[in-house]
């Protein structure tokens, strides 16, 4: 409690905005003055007025920003919130399909490093992939990166044929088919919340056919808007805090309670506190990779 007065006392006083994504922490989620997916927090870091814009995500995410806003200040309150999926495709990965497919078009999922979204065509999140891939010209190859069940989720759901790297977030990935069954089965009536980058994937909508694949966005607005009052939810499980919060009048049921995300968690209050204390740790982008990197993100926010 003293903490969180603490934190939000400084945020004044360093005129600070603290924009926080949906798997942090809950205390974390409490002292944000948004709390969103990564769409929203781009497009918040944008919008704000704030000098400060105290990120509590991941690094890719707060890089986000600080290349949409190059003249805020962007703090990440542990430079060591990384994002293995981000990590695991390298801007030679790129450039070698790029030398194979003159005329193709790179598609990067927001969850990659600066170096990769400046090679991109586009970036997408979760909440907007299906959209801005479909908007592509139907004739030129399409390298979709670095996620790949969230890829053969777009191929599916857009009918088209996408070249894809072989990444994977480790905690969705983990969520699979034998995490399902029995809760599926303990809670007939629940409806099926299912995040596309889930290692079971599109295979699991034979248990469900009805499943809805949604970002965390999506999830918090379809579980409010629904009839039904029970959800199982196949994603981190930061996401609870925020679905009971909003639809408190109904209940959410973790596919794998321990689908924990350890980087989105190294973000602690106490963190979040000696970041607006010492101002730190700054997250810049060279501008010669920013301004590269900003038409595929500019291109990403203007979509969904
Ligand atoms: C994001 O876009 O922030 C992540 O994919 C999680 C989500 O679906 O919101």
């Amino acid at each position: 409690e003293a903490l969180a007065q603490e934190v939000l006392r400084l945020k004044r006083e360093r005129n600070a905005v603290i924009l926080a994504h949906s798997y942090q922490l809950p205390e974390v989620q409490e002292v944000a003055d948004f709390v969103g997916d990564s769409l929203g927090l781009a497009r918040e870091a944008q919008r704000t007025r704030a000098e400060v814009i105290v990120f509590c995500g991941v690094h890719f995410m707060a890089e986000t920003a600080a290349i949409l806003n190059p003249e805020k200040t962007v703090l990440l309150p542990d430079l060591e919130a990384g994002c293995s999926l981000a990590d695991s495709l390298r801007p030679e990965d790129v450039l070698a399909w790029k030398a194979k497919h003159p005329d193709g078009i790179v598609v990067a999922y927001v969850n990659t490093k600066a170096e990769v979204k400046a090679l991109a065509d586009v970036c997408v999140t979760s909440a907007n992939a299906v959209e801005v891939v479909s908007r592509l010209p139907q004739d030129r190859p399409i390298y979709f990166v670095p996620d790949m069940f969230l890829g053969a989720h777009v191929a599916r759901v857009t009918g088209r044929r996408l070249d894809l790297f072989p990444g994977e977030c480790h905690v969705h990935a983990g969520i699979r088919e034998e995490h399902l069954k029995a809760l599926l089965e303990a809670h007939p009536g629940a409806e099926f919340l299912i995040h596309p980058e889930c290692g079971c994937g599109s295979g699991c909508l034979y248990l469900k056919p009805d499943a809805k694949m949604l970002s965390t966005e999506g999830m918090v607005r379809y579980a409010k808007g629904a009839e039904a009052r029970e959800f199982v939810v196949a994603t981190e499980v930061g996401i609870l805090h925020r679905l009971k919060k909003e639809a408190p009048e109904k209940a959410f049921f973790p596919v794998k309670p321990d689908a924990v995300c350890e980087y989105m968690k190294r973000i602690t209050l106490e963190k979040v506190y000696l970041s607006l204390k010492e101002m730190r740790h700054v997250v810049r982008v060279p501008e010669e990779v920013a301004r590269r990197a900003r038409r595929a993100l500019e291109a990403m926010v203007a979509v969904g």
